[in-house]
This record gives structure tokens, sequence and C-alpha cells, in this order.
């Protein structure tokens, strides 16, 4: 195709409050466009798991952010989709259990916390400049320039239905009005807190998927990267 080569960069973000499918959303995007795909949320779950073991106050911020620095936090791109690792050890499970979810909102408020996984992120990119990436704060803060950024969005009560059966899936325990007191929470803190509020990025596509399928979801944006992009084919590149 002129003017293309499949090293050429492209930044696709996806922010949303939990449990609107971002993950499994931004996975078959990556995949179906050939992109890598960057979990933004498995990074402060693993601060919020190195401050519970290391008994922490996930109100440190400054001590948060050094423990943060110096941690060997990586991800493991030989896996698919990529493991957050500390070292060699592997907490991709573990970062979605309750005990961390309870705690990750209060470690992303921190603004040294955020900082510093900023710039972890940046680094990513420069490392994997074809990348799907997804959180809260990607499209408005770490990457305002991107090519394509995505909100997506649904109802309350079917976010806290699609976490509860995620976690049914890999056999969980289910508490689904724990879940959904979870899930309130932490749209409260991560949409009132002053550091990288939860908003809708000006100028972003927003996708309400509550009446959705993932892949209904994954169609439109596929339509929507192409029409912004002004490629077409799966390969975008
Ligand atoms: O997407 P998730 O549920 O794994 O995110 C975990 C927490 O981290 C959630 O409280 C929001 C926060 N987060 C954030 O503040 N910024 C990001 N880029 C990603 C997640």
């Amino acid at each position: 195709m002129p003017g293309s080569s499949s090293t050429s960069s492209c930044i696709i973000t996806i922010d949303g409050p939990a449990g609107t499918g971002k993950s499994t959303v931004a996975k078959a995007l990556a995949d179906r466009l050939g992109l890598s795909c960057l979990d933004t949320g498995s990074m402060y779950r693993a601060i919020a798991l190195l401050a519970l073991e290391s008994e922490l106050s996930v109100e440190d911020g400054p001590a948060l952010a050094s423990l943060a620095a110096t941690a060997d936090l990586r991800f493991d791109w030989t896996q698919d989709p990529p493991a957050m690792c500390i070292g060699d050890r592997d907490i991709s499970a573990r970062i979605r259990d309750l005990d961390v979810s309870g705690l990750v909102s209060q470690v992303a408020e921190q603004p040294e916390v955020r900082r510093v996984l900023v710039e972890a992120q940046r680094r990513i990119a420069e490392d994997h400049p074809r990348l799907v990436t997804e959180g809260r704060d990607q499209g408005s803060v770490v990457f305002p320039d991107a090519d394509v950024r995505f909100f997506l969005d649904a109802d309350e009560a079917v976010r806290a239905g699609r976490r509860s059966r995620q976690m049914a899936d890999r056999g969980d325990q289910v508490d689904e009005q724990a879940i959904r007191n979870d899930i309130q929470k932490r749209d409260q803190l991560d949409r009132s807190r002053a550091a990288a509020p939860l908003v809708q990025p000006e100028g972003s596509i927003l996708i309400d998927s509550t009446r959705m399928s993932i892949d209904e979801v994954v169609d439109q944006m596929i339509r929507l990267v192409h029409r912004e992009t002004g490629h077409h084919g799966e390969d975008i590149a």
C-alpha cells in the first residue's frame, strides 16, 4: 500500500470506567489490527500488590512511587496478552483479586505514582509504537496525540454483571453485590480524584457498550479506526 509500512507508528487509546470490557476489547482490537496491547490498570494493580505485601500505606504517595520506580515491574511480551511481572514472578492473576482491587483506586490517586507510571507507559510506547493502550488517562494525559482515542462506557449494573461473569469464568467465588459496591467506589474515586481524573478526553470517540456485544464494539472501533486513519483492511499499517 503506498505511503504505508508495517513499522509506522499507530497509537490507539481506550479509556473508560471499570467493567466496560475495555481489556477484552483492547486485546481483540489489537489482534485484529496487528498491534501490541497495553493494559495500564495492571501497572496500578501491581503497585497496590506491592503496597499490600510490604505493608505500605496506600496514601503514602512518595513511598509508593519509589517502590514503583525500584521494583522490577515489567511486562512479559512473549505472553499473549503480555503478563504483568515483578521480576520473574507472574502476578497477572493475583492482581485481579478483590483485596488488590479494593486498594488500587487509592494507589492510583497518588500523583507521585502516576508520574512514574505515565513515564513508564510512554517508554513502553517507544518500544512498542504500534499499540492499543487502555486505562483511565491514556487519551487525556499520556497520549493526547494518539491516532485514535476511544472512551468506552456502559451502565453501572451492566458493568457489574460483566465483571461478575468474568470472575465466575475464572472459577472465582462471586458476590455480585460486593463487586457492584467495588465498581461504584472505584468509579467515584477515579472520577473525583485531583490527579488525572477519569474523564472523556476532549475530541475522543464515545462508545456506549450497554447494549452491545464485545464483537459489536470491536467491529465499530475497526470501522472508526479506518475512518480516522484513512486506512482500510484489517492491517492498518
Ligand atoms: O482497569 P483496572 O480496573 O484494572 O484499573 C485498576 C485501577 O487503576 C482503577 O481504579 C483505575 C486505575 N487506573 C488509572 O487510574 N489509570 C490508568 N491508566 C489505569 C487504571
